[in-house]
């Protein structure tokens, strides 16, 4: 390691520090006076450029790699000056504990300082509905819940609790919101999305300004992730990581406008799509990564590449120095290398020494990079903020999340048969009853979620009781007779993510599902549907026989939120994000195509 003389004189720190920087071979002439970049007084800008200047091009190129947790030592941050890791979808230490999250993510952070410029990391994690890796976390509803609330303030208000659990655990980075425009609800991510119009997701960007703060730095406050740049929404037949096969006209009015007003909010970060638009993959996208979205959006924070995203460049397996030039000439600032990231640094440094990848590009990212680093305060506040361990599932955020699950809610039929009265004699039955992990949904403790106790929380059939004194429940609805006032049938989707939920045939309910829903009705009572699932299914057979059909999404941890709705404790207000189809030949079908939809976006009906 070459010795740099560090251009002025002691850091703010003192003598030890000089001591500990020459022991890093960083000999720091005696002058008087704090070193800029340490200077908390100074502006951001001089900051960045003072320790721009001091920083060798490993000291750069370490910024720009983002490896998985698991696959680097905390030897390896320091030695490799690394600026970020993340856990991928499901990646928790153990014991999953909030405490465990915190420990861990300090100890990352005290490698990343024993470099000799002690630059501070960022730890990127997809708490995307609540911090949803931790257990004992308040897990809120997805977002197409939330999209059906049609409430920016209340989105608001969730980003702002999900910061507070995950500034107690050290998480400084959420790769959220996802601000995708779902247009075929065959996706396997529709629920990660806001609603089909650019409107919805536009005005839901709200929770960017819970994520952050007003200003990044203050309490609590996470630098958030707008993604998935862009069109990921939009491609044939609802594949995931597939081609939006779209003119520019319809990319910039149905998918570019929630990227402008999450900048518009000062998103800090942007997150690049798997996705191709007319077969070039969004990853070497020069033009829309930096002539749209840095030039004419105006975006000054950084892009960081999806998880291996730079791998599908080139359409084959692994990546290449090629892609690594491709990704970072195209714009992108940091990428995601979770095992790989020393060939991934090995390449661009061969880039750069090799002119193909320019050192205004290099210094470019870092300036992004370490901009967002000074704003949120990691300098003077680098360790986990323990004060709000507290709120990690308590009482306020799970409160604050039932009324969210109350207000997704969207009422599709009722012939009367609802408001439930708590004096009704009830059966309840259906496989998302009684189901903590199914009415969570995916990225929930593990990346596709799963069925099953999987963290606490209450769930829908412990909210009917919490509301009735006659409850009985079997999930295949064995038992039930002409006894009681009515049925519920709790069913729909289990989980998934990503593509693992893609669909490309039926969507209607599965047999066992609809042989529950048999069950209750020739019993002859009057049967309730509740639809826990990511998206609209086909049901447009079936619904005439039953009483009334509730959409109940994915509601997370509060399942009392949808009794509150049954029982008329809560007003149903929640209006449908997505258009409802008639059946799955319509797909895709949205607001204002031409088709007649079961259900229309919009729709949703209330107790009056
Ligand atoms: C995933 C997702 C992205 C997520 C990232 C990190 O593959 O596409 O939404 O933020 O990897 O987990």
């Amino acid at each position: 390691m070459p010795t740099k003389v560090m251009r002025s004189g002691l850091p703010a720190f003192g003598v030890m520090a000089a001591l500990v920087l020459a022991a890093h071979g960083v000999s720091v002439r005696a002058e008087p006076g704090p070193v800029a970049y340490l200077d908390p007084g100074a502006a951001v800008e001089d900051r960045v450029a003072d320790l721009l200047g001091r920083m060798s091009l490993d000291d750069k190129i370490g910024q720009m790699a983002q490896p998985e947790r698991r696959y680097i030592t905390l030897e390896e941050v320091t030695r490799y000056r690394i600026g970020s890791v993340l856990s991928g979808g499901g990646s928790a230490p153990t014991p999953n504990t909030p405490e465990q999250w915190a420990d861990m993510y300090d100890g990352f952070q005290r490698a990343a300082l024993a470099a000799p410029l002690r630059v501070p990391l960022m730890y990127g994690v997809d708490a995307v509905h609540g911090h949803n890796t931790v257990v004992g976390a308040t897990i809120f509803p997805h977002n197409i819940g939330l999209g059906a609330t049609r409430s920016p303030a209340l989105v608001r208000e969730i980003g702002a609790a999900t910061a507070r659990e995950m500034a107690a655990t050290g998480m400084d980075w959420n790769f959220a919101p996802c601000v995708c425009v779902a247009r075929d609800d065959r996706w396997g991510r529709t629920y990660e999305s806001f609603g089909e119009v650019p409107e919805l997701p536009s005005a839901m960007t709200s929770i960017i300004d819970g994520l952050q703060g007003e200003d990044l730095g203050g309490s609590a406050s996470v630098l958030a992730t707008a993604k998935h740049f862009v069109g990921d929404g939009g491609t044939e037949g609802g594949a995931d990581r597939g081609d939006a096969r779209i003119p520019e006209r319809e990319l910039r009015e149905v998918h570019l406008p929630p990227f402008r007003a999450a900048v518009e909010r000062g998103v800090g970060s942007v997150m690049v799509s798997y996705s191709s638009w007319n077969g070039l993959k969004m990853h070497g996208n020069r033009y829309l990564i930096t002539d749209v979205l840095k030039g004419e959006l105006g975006f000054t924070g950084f892009v960081v590449s999806d998880y291996d995203g730079i791998n599908e460049i080139d359409g084959r397996p692994g990546f290449t120095k090629e892609e690594v030039v491709a990704a970072v000439n195209a714009g992108i600032d940091m990428v995601m290398v979770p095992t790989e990231w020393r060939r991934f640094i090995d390449h661009l440094r061969d880039a750069v020494k090799d002119g193909s990848v320019p050192m205004s590009r290099i210094d470019d990212a870092n300036r992004r990079i370490l901009t967002k680093k000074f704003e949120l305060g990691l300098f003077e506040r680098p360790l986990a903020d323990r004060r709000h361990l507290g709120t990690v599932g308590g009482d306020a955020h799970r409160e604050l999340a039932r009324r969210a699950v109350a207000r997704s809610q969207v009422l599709l039929k009722n012939d009367g048969v609802l408001p439930l009265d708590a004096d009704d004699k009830i059966f309840v039955a259906g496989g998302a009853a009684h189901d903590v992990g199914v009415q969570s949904g995916g990225w929930t403790i593990t990346w596709q979620g799963r069925p099953g106790p999987i963290t606490p929380g209450t769930t829908i059939l412990e909210g009917i009781r919490g509301a009735a004194g006659s409850v009985d429940y079997d999930a295949e609805g064995k038992g039930i007779d002409d006894s009681y006032d009515a049925a519920v049938a709790v069913v729909g989707e289990k989980p998934y993510a990503e593509h693992h939920g893609d669909l490309t045939g039926d969507m209607g309910l599965d047999a066992g599902d609809l042989k529950t829903i048999e069950r209750l009705r020739a019993a002859g009572v009057p049967v309730i549907v509740v639809l826990v699932s990511g998206r609209p299914l086909d049901v447009a057979a079936e619904l005439p026989g039953w009483d009334a059909l509730l959409a109940a999404w994915l509601p997370g941890t509060e399942g009392a939120g949808v009794a509150d709705v049954l029982f008329g404790d809560v007003e149903p207000t929640g209006r449908l994000p997505v258009t409802w189809m008639r059946d799955a030949d319509q797909q895709p079908i949205n607001r204002g195509d031409g088709k007649t939809p079961l259900f229309p976006f919009g729709y949703g009906l209330g107790y009056d």
